[in-house]
Order: structure tokens, then C-alpha cells, then sequence
């Protein structure tokens, strides 16, 4: 898919794959070494990101979900999620665990509540991905409710400023977040 005109500065290469099962492992090391020209070594943190520790300044991103992979590949802490507009969830019981009480309310009023919920969801999963923690983030306490990332939006977190982006692809739902300047991993590694 083309990279969204926000994220250009950033993101490397952003690719879907219309997929039943999730691929191989070796699938994302072939296609990081299609983009970086080189073999890519991916080691995973204590908490399950992948990283890319033979390119340090490299950063790589996945989400597997229903029908779908997608692969980001960005010059700063990436994180990204999809999920299919399909999946059928139980918003209501979620919500108590993941949103805070106005994107509860926002999205109980919504048209398509389910929709978004899942535009929630993803948001928050892809900024717990970019900040390395995924749900350790704290997903209740985060609270998107005014926030616009159809374009991009500035979210604050604890370790910094994230950009968040909507993903715009037919039947997903999805969402791209990016640490903005200065944002450090669990290793002392900052953005630049
Ligand atoms: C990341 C997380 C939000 C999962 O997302 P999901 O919607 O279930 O699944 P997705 O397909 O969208 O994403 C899965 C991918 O996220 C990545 N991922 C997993 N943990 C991650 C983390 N802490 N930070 C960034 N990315 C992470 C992985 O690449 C994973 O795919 P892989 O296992 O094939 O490599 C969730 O697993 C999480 O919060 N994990 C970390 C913290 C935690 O509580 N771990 C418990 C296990 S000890």
C-alpha cells in the first residue's frame, strides 16, 4: 500500500499481504532483506518486539490478523495493528478492560459501535507495539477520546511522543504509530 503522506518521513516501506494463516518467520526476513539490501537479524525484547539488531536505527513492525499481514519497516520505533472489519467482538466486555469511560461513551453512541471500538483498539495496539510495552502500556488509562489520527495525531505516552496514523485499507481496520524524536527503547536507544 502507498505510504500515508504523514509517515514518509519515517516508514521505509509499509506492505499488506492478503493471507489466511500468519506466514514463516523466514517471510519477514526475506522481505526486510528485499528492502534493506543486506540479511536482517530480528531479535525479540523480553516483552515480545521484534527487533532489529543488525540495523540499529532500523525498526520493524507486524500484525497478523484474519485475512490479512502487514509489514513496516521505519527509520524510528514503528508499531502497527489491523484487524478485520469482520471480526465479530464483544465490545461491550472489552470496553471495561480497554477504554477509559469517554471513548466508552463515545463509542456506545457511535452508528457502527463495533467499528469503533476496533478503530480503539488498533489505535492503542499499535502505539503499545512502537512503545515496546503492547498491552503493558495500559490501555484503560490511555485515553484516545479527543484525539483525530485520520491524518495523524500527537499522542503522549510515557516514554515520549508518538505519532498515530489511521491505516486506510478496504475491510481493516488499522493503525500506524511512529516515535517522534528523542523517544528511547528499553536498551537506552533513542530515535534521532
Ligand atoms: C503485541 C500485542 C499487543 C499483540 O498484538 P495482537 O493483536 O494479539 O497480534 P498482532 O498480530 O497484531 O501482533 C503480533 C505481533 O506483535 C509483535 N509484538 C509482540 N509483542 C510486542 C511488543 N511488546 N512490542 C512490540 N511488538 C510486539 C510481534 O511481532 C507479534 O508477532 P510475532 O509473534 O509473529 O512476531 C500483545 O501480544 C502484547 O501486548 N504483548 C506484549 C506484552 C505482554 O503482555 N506479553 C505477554 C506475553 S509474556
Amino acid at each position: 500500500m502507498e505510504i500515508p503522506a504523514a509517515a514518509a518521513d519515517s516508514v521505509v516501506a509499509l506492505e499488506v499481504f492478503r493471507a489466511a494463516q500468519p506466514f514463516p518467520i523466514q517471510h519477514r526476513l526475506a522481505w526486510l532483506k528485499a528492502q534493506i539490501g543486506q540479511d536482517a537479524t530480528l531479535v525479540r525484547s523480553a516483552l515480545g518486539q521484534p527487533l532489529l539488531r543488525s540495523h540499529p536505527g532500523l525498526h520493524f513492525s507486524l500484525s497478523h490478523c484474519n485475512g490479512a499481514i502487514v509489514y513496516v519497516l521505519a527509520r524510528s520505533f514503528v508499531g502497527v495493528d489491523i484487524e478485520s472489519v469482520e471480526r465479530p467482538v464483544n465490545w461491550r466486555r472489552l470496553a471495561t478492560r480497554v477504554l477509559s469511560a469517554a471513548e466508552t461513551l463515545a463509542v456506545s453512541s457511535s452508528v457502527r459501535p463495533e467499528l469503533a471500538f476496533l478503530r480503539l483498539w488498533t489505535a492503542k495496539e499499535a502505539l503499545g507495539k512502537a512503545d515496546g510495552r503492547g498491552f503493558q502500556i495500559g490501555f484503560r488509562g490511555l485515553d484516545l477520546s479527543a484525539a483525530d489520527w485520520s491524518c495523524a495525531a500527537k499522542i503522549a505516552l510515557e516514554k515520549g511522543v508518538f505519532a498515530l496514523l489511521e491505516l486506510k485499507i478496504p475491510g481493516f481496520v488499522g493503525a500506524l504509530a511512529l516515535a517522534q524524536q528523542g523517544v528511547k527503547d528499553a536498551d537506552g536507544f533513542a530515535t534521532l
